[in-house]
C-alpha cells in the first residue's frame, strides 16, 4: 500500500481543451547528446516539443496521459459527480487526477477513485492508491474493499514496457486487458462502463465478441492526445448489462 505523501498537485480546473501551453507551437532541440543514446535523444525532443506535456506541466497533471482521459470524457461523460472509479495502471497518476476532479472524490456527494499500479507512484489527495501487480491474485479482492461496492467506471491504462517487437508486445497489453475486462465483468455496476488500452491491428476479436455480449455500446477511440505515431488505441465499452 502507498504510505507516501500526498502528492499536493492541484486537482481542479482541468480541462480537455487546448491551452495556452498546447498551442504555442514550442520547438526546443537538445542542446547535448552527451552520454545520451540515440533512443533517448529522440524522446528528450519529443518531450520538450510536446504540447500536452507543457500543457500537463503548466496545469498540475502528473502526465500528459491525463489529456486522453479527459478527450474520451468529453466524447462520452463517462465521469459524473459520486460516481465510483477503478483505475488500472494508474502511475503516475494523470487519471487517477482526472477521475478525483470530475467524480468529486472527497466532496460531499462526491464519489470514489480506487487506483493501483505495480510500480511506486506517489499518492494522490482523495483517492485511494495501491502499489500491487494487478495480476496478483490478492489484488482484486484489495480494491473491491477499498471501494465498497459496484464500480460505475473500470479504467484500465495499463501497459508493459514495450519491447519493440510487435506481437510480443500486443500479446502483453492483451494479457492486462483481459485480465482487467474478466474484474470489470465482476464489479461493474449494470450501466458501469469500462475502458482499457489497447494496440491497433491486433487479434483482439476473442476479446471484443466478449464484450460486446455484456456491454450495449463498444468502440474503439484514439483520444487527439494519444500519439499518432502510436498504436495506442482505448476499447471503450458503454452501458453494461449487469
Ligand atoms: C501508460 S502508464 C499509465 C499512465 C496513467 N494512466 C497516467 O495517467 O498517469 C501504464 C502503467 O501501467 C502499469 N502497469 C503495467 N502492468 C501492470 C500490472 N500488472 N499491474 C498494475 N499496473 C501495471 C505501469 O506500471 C504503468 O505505470
Amino acid at each position: 500500500m502507498n504510505t507516501k505523501g500526498s502528492g499536493g498537485r492541484r486537482q481542479g480546473g482541468t480541462s480537455a481543451r487546448s491551452g495556452t501551453a498546447a498551442n504555442r507551437g514550442l520547438h526546443v532541440r537538445v542542446r547535448t547528446a552527451r552520454g545520451r543514446t540515440v533512443g533517448q535523444q529522440k524522446w528528450l525532443q519529443r518531450q520538450l516539443n510536446d504540447p500536452y506535456v507543457a500543457k500537463a506541466k503548466e496545469e498540475g497533471m502528473r502526465s500528459r496521459a491525463a489529456y486522453k482521459l479527459l478527450e474520451l470524457d468529453v466524447k462520452l461523460h463517462f465521469l459524473k459527480k459520486g460516481a465510483k472509479i477503478i483505475d488500472l495502471g494508474a502511475a503516475p497518476g494523470g487519471w487517477t487526477q482526472v477521475a478525483v476532479d470530475k467524480v468529486k472524490a472527497g466532496q460531499p456527494g462526491g464519489g470514489a477513485v480506487v487506483a493501483m499500479d505495480i510500480n511506486p507512484w506517489d499518492e494522490i489527495k482523495d483517492a485511494r492508491c495501491f502499489i500491487m501487480d494487478f495480476l496478483d491474485d490478492r489484488a482484486p479482492g484489495v480494491i473491491k474493499e477499498a471501494l465498497g461496492g459496484k464500480a460505475d467506471v473500470v479504467l484500465s491504462d495499463m501497459a508493459a514496457p514495450t519491447t519493440g517487437h510487435g506481437p510480443t508486445d500486443h500479446l502483453r497489453i492483451m494479457g492486462l486487458a483481459e485480465a482487467a475486462w474478466a474484474f470489470a465483468e465482476e464489479v461493474l455496476a449494470p450501466g458501469g462502463t469500462f475502458i482499457c488500452k489497447l494496440f491497433q491491428g491486433g487479434a483482439e476479436n476473442e476479446l471484443l465478441t466478449q464484450i460486446k455480449q455484456r456491454c450495449r455500446v463498444v468502440k474503439h477511440v484514439k483520444p487527439p492526445a494519444s500519439r499518432k505515431e502510436s498504436a495506442e488505441v482505448y476499447l471503450v465499452a458503454l452501458e453494461f448489462k449487469g
